[in-house]
C-alpha cells in the first residue's frame, strides 16, 4: 500500500478511519422502555459526528453496532432468530434505513454485527429442523446419536447415549451437546444451549447465510463485524480436543477440533468475494469497499492474524485483542504491538482495541489510586497513534468503567453462572452511556429503570459536564481524533520504534516516504509513575541522531503547550506528547 499523503485518497477508508462500537441496549433509549433503540442512535449522531467537525462532535467515522435483529435476547442479541429484520425492542427496519442514512449523511460508515455460527433455538429454520429427524432442514444444524451409554448391556437399552465428545459449552460451563428429547438425537450448542451451532458444511445452509449478507449490502451496510469466525466448521468426525492447562478462555482444552478447523478459510474467501462484488471498481474508488472484520476468538494473536488470508484474500481485519490482555507496562505494549505486526501477512493492515463488550473496560482494568485517568490518557494517545485501525468501545471515552452489579440485577448469562466470581460476567462493561447529569445520566427519560444500573458517579462523568471542560478525557479523545484527521501520516503513516519500553516510555515516530514533503510526528507516552529525567537519552541508539538532526515542535499533550518548542528534557509522570517536524 502507498503512503504518500498525496496519494491519501488511493488508501482504502476503514484504513484510516477511528471505528467506534456501540452496544445498542445501552446507548440511548427513546420511548422510555428503558433500553437502549436504533432511533436513539441516530439521535446521538451530531455527538459521534456532525460531519463538519463541530466542536461538540467526536469526529469518529465508522460505528460497528452489536446486533439488533428479533432475539429473544438469550445472550443479549447474539442469538438472532431473524436475520433480515430489526427487533420490535430497538425499533423498525425503516428506523435503520434512516439510521444508515443519516449516518452517511455525516460521513459516517456503518458496519453491523453478524452472528453466523449459531442461530437462536427460536430461529424458524432451527424449529423445523428439530421438528424430525427427516427435516428438509434437518442437516443445517449439527445433530449427533451419542455414544452408547456406559453399562448399557446391564441397564437396559433405555439409558440416553452419551454425549458425542468432551466439548464444551463456555456460558454454560457444561457439555455443548444437548439432549433433544422428541428426535432423540444431541444438537451442539458451544455458547448456550439456547444457541444451536450450524452446519456450515452443508451448502444449502451456505447459502442462505451468504443471502443474509447480501440483504444488509444491498440496503448500504459499509460492511459486517463477523462474531467468532474461527468457530464455523468443527471437525467432520467429532473428535475430542485434548486437554490443555489454559483455563481462561479455553476452559483446559485445546480447541483443535471444536474451533479452528482449516475449512474455515474457504468460507472466509467466499465471503470475501461476496463483499468485494459490492465494489467491483475499489482500486480507483477505495471509497466504496465494503469490509469484514472478523471475531477470532482466541488469545493466539497468530492463528486471529491468519485469518486476513495470506494472499489478503479473507477479512479485511480480524480483531486484534492483544491489548485486552496486557499488563499496564511500555515494554509489554511494545512486545504486543510487535506480535501483531509481525503476525499479519505483507500487506494486511494492522488493527487495535483496548476494550469491547464483552471484556472488563480498560479503564478499571488499569486503575491505579490517582493516576487512573492520567492512564487512561496514555492509553488513548497510543491507541490513537499507532499504525493501524482504531476501534472504541462506547464510553471509553468519557472514561466509564465497569460496575459492580448485585446479583439480582446480573443479565448476562455468563454472568448469573459465574457468580459470584466477578471477573466473567460481562454485565459491568455494558451499563448505560452517561450523557448528563440527570437521574437516569440522559440515557432514558420517562422514569422506568434502565436494563442495567447507571454508576452513581454518572453524576460527574459524562458528555454534558466533559463536552465544557477544555481538559477532560472527552476533550483529549475529541483532540487525538482531530490531530489525527489533521495529520495523515497519523492514518497511514509508517511506524518506527524510538524507545521500546525502556523506562516505561514508549516512543515511536511515524512518516511517510521522504520526498512527499509532509511532516514526521513523534510520541512519546510514559506509562510509568515517575518523571524520567534526560528522556532522549534513551532513544534507541540508531534514531538518536536523526531525531536531533529535526526541529521538532509540540503538536499536543498533556503538559506541554501545542507550538512551544520541546522544552523541559523531563518527562513528566503519564505524560503523553505528541511532537511534530516538518520535513
Ligand atoms: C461473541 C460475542 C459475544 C457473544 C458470543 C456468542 O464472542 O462477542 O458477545 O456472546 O460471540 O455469540
Ligand atoms: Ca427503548
Amino acid at each position: 500500500m502507498s503512503n504518500r499523503i498525496r496519494d491519501l485518497h488511493k488508501v482504502p477508508w476503514w484504513q484510516r478511519a477511528v471505528f467506534y462500537q456501540i452496544y445498542p441496549r445501552s446507548f440511548q433509549d427513546t420511548n422510555g422502555d428503558g433500553i437502549g433503540d436504533l432511533p436513539g442512535i441516530i439521535r446521538r449522531l451530531d455527538y459521534l459526528n456532525d460531519g463538519a467537525q463541530n466542536a461538540a462532535s467526536l469526529g469518529v467515522d465508522a460505528l460497528w453496532i452489536s446486533p439488533f435483529y428479533p432475539s429473544p435476547m438469550t445472550d443479549f442479541g447474539y442469538d438472532i432468530k431473524d436475520y433480515t429484520d430489526v427487533d420490535a425492542m430497538f425499533g423498525s427496519l425503516q428506523d435503520f434505513k434512516t439510521l444508515l442514512t443519516e449516518a452517511h449523511k455525516r460521513n459516517i460508515r456503518v458496519i453491523i454485527d453478524l452472528v453466523l455460527n449459531h442461530t437462536s433455538d427460536q430461529h424458524p429454520w432451527f424449529i423445523e429442523a428439530s421438528s424430525s429427524r427427516d427435516s428438509p432442514r434437518r442437516d443445517w444444524y449439527l445433530w449427533h446419536p451419542g455414544r452408547p451409554p456406559r453399562f448399557g448391556w446391564l441397564l437396559g437399552q433405555r439409558r440416553r447415549p452419551r454425549k458425542p465428545n468432551n466439548w464444551l459449552a463456555i456460558f454454560e460451563l457444561k457439555g455443548a451437546w444437548w439432549w433433544h428429547r422428541q428426535t432423540r438425537e444431541y444438537y451442539l450448542g458451544t455458547f448456550t444451549r439456547s444457541q444451536p451451532e450450524v452446519n456450515w458444511r452443508n451448502l444449502e445452509l451456505r447459502e442462505a447465510m451468504y443471502d443474509v449478507m447480501r440483504f444488509w449490502l444491498d440496503l448500504g451496510v459499509d460492511g459486517y463485524r463477523l462474531d467468532v469466525v474461527n468457530w464455523f466448521i468443527k471437525d467432520d468426525q467429532f473428535r475430542s480436543n485434548p486437554w490443555s492447562m489454559v483455563m481462561s478462555p479455553d476452559l483446559f482444552q485445546e480447541h483443535i477440533y471444536d474451533r479452528n478447523r482449516p475449512e474455515t478459510h474457504d468460507i472466509c474467501r467466499r465471503m470475501r468475494t461476496l463483499t468485494d462484488e459490492y465494489a467491483p471498481d475499489a482500486r480507483r474508488r477505495p471509497n466504496d469497499e465494503r469490509i469484514l472484520v472478523g471475531e477470532v476468538f482466541s488469545r493466539n494473536a497468530g492463528l486471529a492474524a491468519e485469518f486476513h488470508g495470506y494472499n489478503n484474500d479473507e477479512l479485511h481485519m480480524a480483531f486484534n485483542f492483544d491489548f485486552l490482555y496486557q499488563p499496564w507496562s511500555a515494554r509489554a505494549f511494545h512486545q504486543s504491538i510487535m506480535r501483531w505486526y509481525d503476525a499479519i501477512p505483507a500487506g494486511a493492515w494492522p488493527n487495535f482495541t483496548l476494550s469491547n463488550h464483552d471484556q472488563p473496560r480498560h479503564y478499571g482494568r488499569y486503575r491505579k489510586p490517582l493516576f487512573t485517568e492520567a492512564r487512561a490518557r496514555v492509553a488513548a494517545a497510543m491507541l490513537l497513534t499507532l499504525k493501524g485501525t482504531p476501534f472504541l468501545y462506547y464510553g471509553e471515552e468519557i472514561g466509564m468503567d465497569n460496575l459492580p452489579i448485585r446479583r439480582s440485577d446480573l443479565q448476562d448469562p455468563f454472568g448469573k453462572k459465574t457468580w459470584p466470581i466477578r471477573k466473567f460476567g460481562r454485565d459491568p462493561e455494558r451499563t448505560p452511556m452517561q450523557w448528563d447529569s440527570s437521574p437516569f445520566a440522559g440515557f432514558t427519560e420517562h422514569g422506568r429503570r434502565p436494563w442495567l444500573p447507571i454508576p452513581r458517579n454518572s453524576v460527574r462523568r459524562n458528555v454534558e459536564v466533559q463536552r465544557e471542560d477544555p481538559r477532560s478525557l472527552l476533550n483529549f479523545y475529541r483532540a487525538l481524533i482531530a490531530a489525527r484527521k489533521k495529520h495523515a501520516v497519523l492514518q497511514i503513516g509508517e511506524i518506527t520504534f524510538l524507545i521500546p519500553g525502556t523506562r516505561n516510555i514508549l516512543a515511536y515516530r511515524r512518516d511517510v516516504q521522504h520526498d512527499d514533503g509532509s511532516p514526521s510526528i513523534a510520541v512519546f507516552l510514559n506509562f510509568g509513575l515517575r518523571r524520567v529525567l534526560d528522556f532522549q537519552r534513551y532513544l534507541h541508539p540508531s534514531e538518536r541522531e536523526r531525531f536531533a538532526e529535526r526541529n521538532w515542535t509540540v503538536l499536543f499533550g498533556t503538559h506541554r503547550d501545542a507550538g512551544n518548542a520541546v522544552g523541559l528534557p523531563t518527562l513528566q509522570a503519564c505524560e503523553v506528547l505528541l511532537l511534530v517536524s516538518e520535513n
